[in-house]
């Protein structure tokens, strides 16, 4: 099968999978979630629990109450402004400040915006964004009710790896915004964003796969999907990850 096809018969899955979703099927088996997101090399099928819906009004576990999650992302937001705390400030065109669901129970971070990114001024909308975007709808959830964002808010240049002093400059801001979402979950995708949040050196590879501690809130580290992308087999990791993750939304349920 060629790339076309892949991508048409995932968009058709994708389709089916929506209008099951609407239909009001709640749940599937767990070979079907993959298929979603496996692209050319399927893995083996599980079964996976129904989820359960996210709250638009859930208390999170480190005491933010959701109400104030809007008004305290606007301010973070306003507090950056026209951000030039680093040099990225002269060679970005859009600072790429997050998306998504102000309450979310779920947050990604990734690492930095892409080109693809620093032109729409969205996080993850390039070819590995277009991965994120299926391993997020197969956990059943759509990119409204869950948050995403980055470690670096703005293009470093030709893509190149943060730098110490960038980073010091927006992670006080990401940090902020969380506080304000007070998710109950997040995922750092890749080496970069787990071992800035966790301030580690270990690789992603020994990081993944369990949660960690950021603040009072679980985080659970994994391979980004531009990784994916190259190491296709690297997805059944992911999706065990992405499992876990589940499962702590679901068993601290009753919110949502
Ligand atoms: N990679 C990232 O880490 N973040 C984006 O927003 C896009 C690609």
């Amino acid at each position: 099968m060629n790339t076309t096809e892949t991508l048409e018969l995932i968009a058709s899955l994708e389709g089916y999978l929506h209008d099951l979703r609407d239909s009001g099927v709640d749940g599937l088996p767990l070979g079907a979630a993959v298929a979603a997101i496996a692209l050319p090399d399927a893995v083996p099928a599980a079964h996976s629990p129904a989820l359960p819906p996210v709250a638009a009004d859930s208390e999170s576990p480190v005491g933010f109450v959701a109400e104030g999650a809007i008004h305290g992302l606007d301010a973070v937001r306003e507090e950056l402004g026209e951000c030039h705390r680093c040099r990225l400030g002269d060679t970005r065109t859009t600072l790429v400040f997050g998306t998504g669901n102000p309450r979310a129970r779920l947050v990604f971070v990734g690492e930095a915006p892409g080109g693809d990114e620093d032109r729409q001024g969205i996080p993850f909308v390039g070819e590995a964004g277009q991965l994120l975007t299926k391993i997020i709808q197969a956990m059943g959830y759509g990119r409204d009710e869950i948050y995403i964002c980055n470690v670096l808010k703005c293009r470093p240049p030709q893509n190149r790896n943060p730098q110490a002093d960038e980073i010091e400059q927006c992670h006080p801001f990401l940090l902020k915004q969380l506080r304000a979402i007070g998710p109950e979950v997040i995922v750092a995708l890749g080496s970069f964003a787990a071992q800035t949040l966790l301030k580690s050196k270990e690789p992603i590879s020994k990081l993944r796969g369990v949660f960690h501690d950021y603040h009072g809130i679980p985080l659970m580290p994994t391979f980004h999907p531009a990784y994916l992308l190259r190491n296709p087999g690297a997805k059944r990791e992911v999706w065990d990850d992405m499992q876990k993750v589940m499962k702590r939304l679901g068993s601290q349920g009753g919110k949502g």
